[in-house]
């Protein structure tokens, strides 16, 4: 379903011991909390935190882990920005923090929220729709042209978000934009033949930009690091993958700041990235970023 990202690279880091509690801000279907899990016996336990209730019902049909590592997993549907109130209320220390960005592999394939530009679905996006009111179909339909524009290009960097923010505006006076499809033909038509031809396929950045949005990614991933930091025990380990140079800055800037208020011990000068042999295997590895830091 999806195969975790820097497997051996977040054990090193990480480094977790029999009996330390650890969480899982990202569970997904638990690629890498299997492995913590795992290194904590007997007594560890570890919450998992997922936001998609909808991967979290999926992840116990298919009933994937042992019942001794289910008796010390704490599942929970929530938002990482709620991690420290979550530990809480857990009663439990808590000696390391994984953070593995972004969406899984089952949102793109199976969820059929529209994620992806491969597949004909309706233009959600939303992570957690029981709680999300704001979903790409209403960015598309109602925001500004100008609104628009900024989202393409400040969550995605999209050289040309000035047209493609036109072309929405324009197509959507005509009907409106339902679906990933509807979408990808707006942004194919009438490209520049230069843009066509790059290596990324001309509708990524407008999609990834409008998840971003519709999930206000990068405000949350801020809210989660500080929220974390401040949960982790002393010498505690905080690990945390992500898959683009926005996440990653925040991360970078974030770690420094906590660095120098002598919050946090920086272990990756610079990140971890994965090799050619996993890239290769994973494809998805290969954008992939870890920084790793010690609670002081
Ligand atoms: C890259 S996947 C994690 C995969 C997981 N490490 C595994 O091995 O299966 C990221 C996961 O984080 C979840 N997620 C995204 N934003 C979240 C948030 N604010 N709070 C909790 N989970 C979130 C997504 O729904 C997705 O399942």
């Amino acid at each position: 379903m999806h195969t975790p990202v820097l497997q051996k690279k977040i054990l090193e880091g990480l480094s977790p011991k029999p009996n330390e509690n650890f969480i899982d801000a990202t569970f997904g279907f638990g690629g890498h909390a299997t492995d913590i899990l795992k290194r904590i016996r007997p007594n560890g336990k570890l919450i998992g935190i997922e936001i998609d209730p909808a991967e979290i019902k999926t992840f116990k049909e298919d009933n994937s882990f042992n019942q001794e590592a289910l008796d010390r997993l704490i599942l929970v549907n929530d938002s990482y920005v709620n991690l420290s109130k979550i530990a809480k209320e857990n009663d439990l220390r808590i000696n390391g923090i994984l953070f593995d960005l972004g969406l899984s592999s089952w949102h793109f394939e199976k969820s059929n929220r529209g994620f992806s530009f491969r597949k004909d679905e309706a233009l959600d996006m939303r992570f957690n729709p029981e709680k999300n009111q704001l979903t790409a179909f209403e960015i598309v339909n109602y925001y500004k042209e100008d609104q628009i524009e900024k989202i393409l290009k400040e969550f995605a960097q999209e050289d040309l978000s000035k047209i493609i923010a036109r072309n929405i505006i324009k197509a959507r006076d005509v009907r409106p934009i339902r679906t990933t499809s509807d979408l990808l033909a707006i942004i194919m038509n009438n490209l520049p033949k230069w843009y066509k031809r790059r290596k990324i396929h001309p509708a990524t950045k407008t999609f990834q930009a409008l998840r971003m949005a519709v999930n206000n990614e990068l405000e949350t991933i801020r809210k989660g690091i500080e929220e974390g930091v401040g949960t982790l025990e002393k010498n505690g380990r905080i690990a945390v993958i992500s898959f683009h140079s926005l996440e990653d800055k925040i991360i970078k800037e974030m770690f420094k700041d906590k660095e120098s208020e002598g919050k946090l011990k920086i272990i990756t000068k610079k990140p971890i990235t994965a090799k050619f042999n996993e890239v290769k295997a994973n494809p998805r590895s290969r954008s992939a970023k870890l920084r790793i830091a010690i609670k002081i």
